[in-house]
């Protein structure tokens, strides 16, 4: 199949999407961008069209997707009830990079939830995917547009470097702001839970309802995740990734000593570090800058551009370095530590 590229750079091009709508409205995939990430669309409403997505991407099929909607109103048909937790989301943060698990409405089929009573929503914040939501007239359900278990997308040539040939279309709309994935809220009881970290933060959603828990997935390796694709082993490089975690003043020690040892023992090391730690590296190291040292939000629009810069080059395993995992540093650290299988150590 030949995978269509659909270019948007702004308002003027959204006839262009039309196209895109209609391979949407006859079953077939397409990748869009989104705030986040890229996300590989498919109409929700039809059955075939939604298993198509678990195989282009290789993904297993117990794993649910988020419905992708233009407004609040289309929101409400997808949830059984638009609970005032709900509300209170809805209100303070969509359109943006938040998605609600709430009690799903009969519209909803089994298909896209794995056979869960809960659905996935979300009204993205990026003026292009909305647009090809209402031309398409459907809820969208989109996974990252990445084959499962890689790191997502946040160009279109990421999406074109997995998928290529495998879907209808791509819309190119530029690269995505947030460059993580929409923190997943499951608001669908009378308290919320954090079960993936995202743009929304910790700190952002406290502030709103007073509590929010976290998922006790995201801190204990060994529980069980409420949201079924985090159990999985995702984001990762090609070449093992270890995670040097501490004090950001002892980073650029840890990295030199690091790779003395490394050269000692004739290992080729790849560095994802601040531009602060690599500029105290010598001339040589392979290495790519995810973004000023702490600053969370750079760091999370470079990072998965950054897992996937190693994968044509010759390395034997990869060096990270680690941030706080405060703000969006939550969301940061939870994909690194799964790109890295929790291989982590600890330098002070
Ligand atoms: O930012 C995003 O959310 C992107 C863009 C494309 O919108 N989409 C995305 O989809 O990250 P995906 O399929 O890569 O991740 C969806 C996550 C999975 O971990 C899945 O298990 C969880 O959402 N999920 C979906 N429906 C759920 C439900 N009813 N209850 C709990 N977890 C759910
Ligand atoms: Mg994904």
């Amino acid at each position: 199949m030949e995978t269509k590229l659909i270019t948007v750079a702004d308002a003027s091009d959204y006839p262009r999407l039309d196209a895109a709508a209609a391979i949407l409205r006859e079953g077939g995939l397409v990748a869009f961008p989104t705030e986040t990430v890229y996300g590989l669309g498919a109409n929700a409403l039809c059955d075939k069209a939604v298993r198509s997505i678990y195989q282009a991407k290789g993904r297993p099929s117990d794993n649910p997707l988020i419905l992708h909607v233009a407004d609040v109103t289309d929101f409400a048909r997808l949830a059984a009830e638009v609970t005032p937790l709900a509300e209170k989301l809805l209100t303070a943060f969509c359109p943006g990079p938040l998605t609600l698990v709430v009690k799903r409405s009969l519209l909803v089929p089994d298909a896209v939830t794995g056979g869960l009573d809960t659905v996935g929503v979300r009204i993205p914040d990026n003026a292009v995917a909305r647009e090809l939501i209402k031309r398409a007239g459907v809820p969208i359900a989109a996974p990252s547009a990445n084959t499962s278990g890689r790191p997502s997308p946040t160009t279109a040539q990421a999406v074109l470097a997995d998928l290529d040939g495998r879907i209808g279309a791509v819309v190119d709309g530029g690269a995505c702001v947030c460059g993580v994935e929409s923190t997943i809220v499951d608001c669908s009881g009378t308290t919320a839970t954090i079960l993936r970290p995202g743009a929304v933060t910790r700190e952002m959603l406290t502030e709103v309802l007073g509590k929010v828990d976290l998922d006790p997935a995201l801190t204990d390796a060994a529980a069980v995740p409420k949201a079924p694709g985090m159990k999985y082993t995702h984001y990762a490089p090609l070449a093992p990734l270890y995670m040097l975690e501490g004090a950001a003043e002892k980073m650029a020690a840890a990295f030199q000593d690091r790779l003395l040892k490394a050269a000692r023992c004739g290992q080729r090391i790849g560095v994802i570090a601040s531009d602060e730690v690599i500029a105290s590296l010598d001339d040589g190291v392979l290495a790519v800058s995810y973004g000023a040292q702490g600053c969370a939000e750079e760091i999370a629009v470079h990072l998965y551009a950054c897992l996937r810069y190693f994968d044509d080059k010759p390395v034997d395993y990869i060096l990270g370095e680690g941030i706080a995992e405060t703000g969006m540093g939550l969301a940061v650290m939870n994909r690194l530590h799964k790109a890295a299988g929790f291989k982590i150590v600890a330098i002070d």
